[in-house]
């Protein structure tokens, strides 16, 4: 049985509470960057990419939490998300979510075990 493709992400204690990784992928064949980070010590990731005008959350500052490290945000125009759910919790974007990608952790690390983000090597031009 083949094993399921994965792509490795960081050392579990690389991914400290409130903390995020960056990784560019390729995701649905397209150069993309999924971010994935730790809230209330589980590992989430979703694409890096604000449902409001398609930047990435991190694009103006270091970082993917608002400063109650309760909600992601955006720092373009602050559009802030739902950790758990990706879902908007701004006007701006009412409605709309982040795309959700599926990781895993366990002893050796985290992975991105989606089975539409494959390496960014793998795209052919
Ligand atoms: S692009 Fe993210 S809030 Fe506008």
């Amino acid at each position: 049985m083949p094993t399921k493709a994965r792509i490795w992400v960081c050392d579990n204690d690389q991914l400290e509470e409130n903390n995020y990784v960056q990784i560019e992928v390729a995701y649905a064949s397209e150069p993309s960057s999924v971010v994935v980070f730790r809230y209330k010590g589980k590992c989430l990731a979703y694409r890096n990419r604000c449902a409001h005008m398609q930047q990435r959350l991190d694009c103006k500052k270091d970082t993917i939490f608002d400063d109650t490290g309760q909600n992601l945000r955006c720092s373009m125009h602050g559009a802030t998300y739902d950790p758990i759910t990706g879902e908007s919790m701004s006007a701006i974007c009412k409605g709309e979510r982040l795309t959700p990608i599926r990781v895993q952790e366990n002893e050796e690390g985290v992975w991105i075990t989606d089975k539409r983000v494959k390496p960014l090597a793998g795209i052919s031009k």
